[in-house]
């Protein structure tokens, strides 16, 4: 099969390809869910798609990059991602696996605090390094765009160390682009154990205008549930983040449900994420509010949970996004990849579902209109897999795929 020979840098070229998967809504039709054109091709210049269509179409003025029989998607988005930690969790993972369980850990001090420790304990550097490390190995397994959020560390000073470290590694060129959200409510910190409501109360009216300020995040995000944050905790945050001019996301029903969704649909977040326990009620509220719910696959496999109501959830018409989930605790993994093979084989999910769930669905849920289609006068953001077809793309593999990764018309890998 012919390779990529011709480094796409120098602008206009145009792609050509045995099947390039638009996942662009105007192209889709019955039985073509996902707007393939086979064979295809796309004129890439500025960083842009300047022309998408059939390569006898192409304006015969612009050298060819043949990709041969590979099909190609837009990169791949990766919309809940808790990537910049430090230290690890093997010792609690053969725990959990023995029958420990994960909120019972937690409580003895375990999960999410013990990262929490790991990266008060790591320097600003460092941690732009983990961090950098993981985008770069996302981008080999084809992401070009990823949700970062900080949460791991709890007090001020190590909150705003993580979200630096995250707007160190936004707008680098070499790496996939980065959506900083702010995950304010995580967990109590040992140090605020006697004064929840005052720690609560300090996130809102301090650290978030002051993240604010600094203009270190786009969303805000909070994980409610029976052993984390209630629903008058996030209600506060999320009105005060709203007022502020943030977007939100919400961790929602991994455990038990409280209403969060319902909440979320009050508040307007942009999505609900896990949602292994949701209500038909909820449902119904995300429904009406056009809230995208972010399925997290890879977090409830390492669980050993049941999914969530998927088909609910698809029948009330709530778009399916899918994300990694990727953290020490419940994915460690940066593989969004991985996140689409276990989304068709344990949440039956279609292929097309999920895929749709890595790229239109997951860049709406990030309010990124010119991300996760291939369209006329999009980002260039696309992926050459080594693979003929789509459906390939979601088995799951165990190792990349992908053999060229452009960002903005640029290679991150290949
Ligand atoms: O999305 N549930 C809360 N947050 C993460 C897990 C964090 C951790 O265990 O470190 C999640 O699964
Ligand atoms: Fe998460």
């Amino acid at each position: 099969a012919p390779s990529v020979r011709t480094p796409p840098g120098a602008s206009p070229f145009t792609l050509v390809a045995a099947r390039v998967v638009t996942c662009d809504e105007s192209r889709a039709t019955a039985g073509n869910a996902l707007g393939a054109l086979e064979p295809g091709a796309v004129t890439i210049a500025d960083g842009k798609i300047a022309w998408i269509g059939p390569p006898e179409a192409r304006d015969p003025n612009v050298p060819v990059t043949d990709v041969g029989g590979a099909v190609v998607t837009p990169g791949l988005i990766d919309a809940h991602t808790h990537l910049a930690w430090a230290g690890s969790r093997h010792g609690e993972y053969a725990v959990r696996m023995a029958g420990g369980d994960y909120e019972a850990i937690a409580k003895a001090g375990g999960g999410i605090v013990s990262t929490f420790r790991a990266v008060a304990d790591t320097s600003p550097e460092a941690l732009v390094e983990l961090l950098r490390a993981r985008l770069l190995r996302a981008a080999q397994l084809g992401v070009t765009t990823c949700e970062v959020k900080s949460g791991y560390g709890l007090l001020p000073e190590h909150e705003l160390k993580q979200l630096r470290a995250i707007a160190a590694c936004t707008n680098r060129p070499e790496l996939p682009a980065v959506v900083p959200t702010f995950l304010a409510l995580h967990a109590l910190p040992p140090e605020a154990r006697a004064d929840r409501g005052g720690y609560v109360r300090r996130v809102v009216e301090e650290l978030l205008p002051r993240v604010r300020e600094e203009n270190l995040a786009a969303f805000v995000d909070a994980y409610l549930d029976a052993s984390a944050f209630q629903i008058d905790e996030g209600r506060a945050l999320g009105e005060k983040a709203r007022a502020l001019g943030f977007h939100l996301r919400l961790h929602v029903g991994q455990f038990a449900d409280i209403g969060g969704a319902e909440l979320a649909a009050e508040l307007g977040a942009h999505s609900v994420d896990h949602l292994e326990q949701v209500s038909g009620a909820g449902i119904a509220a995300l429904a009406r509010a056009g809230t995208h719910a972010v399925l997290l696959p890879i977090a409830s496999f390492t669980l050993k949970q049941a999914p969530p109501p998927v088909a609910k959830l698809r029948a009330a018409g709530v778009p399916l996004v899918v994300a990694s989930d990727a953290n020490p605790g419940t994915a460690p993994t940066e593989s969004l990849p991985l996140a689409l093979a276990l989304g068709v084989r344990n949440y039956d999910l279609t292929p097309e579902e999920a895929i749709l769930g890595a790229t239109r669905w997951a860049a709406r849920s990030l309010d990124l209109p010119q991300r996760g289609a291939l369209r006329r006068g999009a980002q260039a953001d696309l992926v050459v897999w080594d693979l003929p077809h789509e459906h390939a793309i979601v088995q799951p593999w165990g190792t990349p795929r992908t053999r060229l990764v452009l960002r903005d018309g640029a290679p991150i890998f290949g």
